[in-house]
């Protein structure tokens, strides 16, 4: 074994024993790589995901749910920040993330891609997209990488609260009209696909590279389980229904379900779902407005 082999070999016992490491510590160069890719997935989610709920400020039915989704997308706005900020200390430059995320060389995740058609979509996404986001992102608190555990912690105390927002949204519309219940239903109807895609396919853990280096702490399939767990029960107590009627909690515990079109998620996470290519523009069109705010940024 050459000494670089033998030192990689050292850093993966470490990590894969829980120990983290602190971007001053000597990296292998596919160590760096994963996790740049990873962080940098999660970076362009935050900032592509504030596209959707965005369009419903000026749409938000009272000054209060106005002054909530606000805050909601500046949070999610401040979560790009800041991981942007990691994946730049590992030696990718911003520019560079910005300029991969608009040819569609880097991803965003899936659920980012669909239009959100009513109030209903804006509690939707803020109650069970939210909820699976903060199952991965829970898990990332036990990361190898501790710069990125850390900041962890900031994000997931808001996306607890992004959850109630959600949450008290989805009450208020099943405690109202059957109109507004309606549009709850019809949300969730559309919504489910993407979320059971959400988690990817289920790969066993221990032949997932990003589970091998300890990036991630748990498998695709152990998050879903608890995604379903959590929530499922919440989505019946509320009256609602779930379209997918193989849906259901096996005697042993585990949930079983009807297989996730991984096809259309395949599609779609590569620029392909039904406003990929709007919400890319939007950034593209944004970028170039606001180019003389970076440069006289850099000048001063
Ligand atoms: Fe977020
Ligand atoms: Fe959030």
């Amino acid at each position: 074994m050459s000494a670089n082999a033998a030192r990689e070999q050292e850093f993966l016992e470490y990590v894969q024993s829980g120990g983290q490491v602190e971007s001053t510590d000597w990296l292998p160069a596919d160590y760096r790589q994963k996790l740049i890719k990873f962080i940098e997935m999660h970076a362009n989610s935050e900032l592509m995901g504030v596209l959707p709920e965005r369009e419903w400020i000026l749409k938000a039915p009272t000054l209060q749910r106005k002054l909530a989704l606000t805050a909601k997308v500046q949070d999610e706005v401040g979560h790009a920040q800041l991981i942007y900020r990691v994946a730049e200390d590992l030696g990718k430059p911003r520019d560079e993330m910005f300029a991969d995320l608009l040819s569609g060389k880097a991803k965003f995740h899936n659920v980012f891609h669909y239009p959100t058609k009513t109030w209903g979509d804006v509690g939707v996404i803020a109650w069970l997209v939210d909820a699976a986001a903060i199952i991965s992102q829970k898990a990332l608190l036990k990361c190898s990488y501790a710069p990125y555990a850390r900041i962890m912690k900031k994000i997931c105390w808001e996306e607890s609260f992004h959850i109630l927002h959600g949450r008290d949204v989805v009450l208020a519309m099943m405690t109202g009209t059957p109109e507004q219940q309606e549009l709850v239903q019809e949300a969730v109807n559309r919504w489910w696909g993407p979320l059971m895609q959400f988690h990817g396919n289920p790969i066993a853990r221990e032949e997932d590279p990003m589970y091998l280096w300890r990036i991630k702490s748990q498998g695709n399939e152990e998050a879903r389980q608890q995604f379903l767990e959590g929530y499922v029960p919440q989505i019946w107590e509320l009256g609602l229904t779930v379209p997918d009627s193989n849906l259901g909690r096996g005697d042993d515990g585990v949930w079983v379900y009807s297989e996730p079109d991984w096809a259309e998620l395949k599609s779609v996470v590569t620029g392909h779902g039904p406003r990929s290519q709007e919400r890319l523009d939007f950034r593209r069109r944004f970028l170039e407005q606001e180019k003389w705010v970076r440069d006289s940024l850099v000048a001063a």
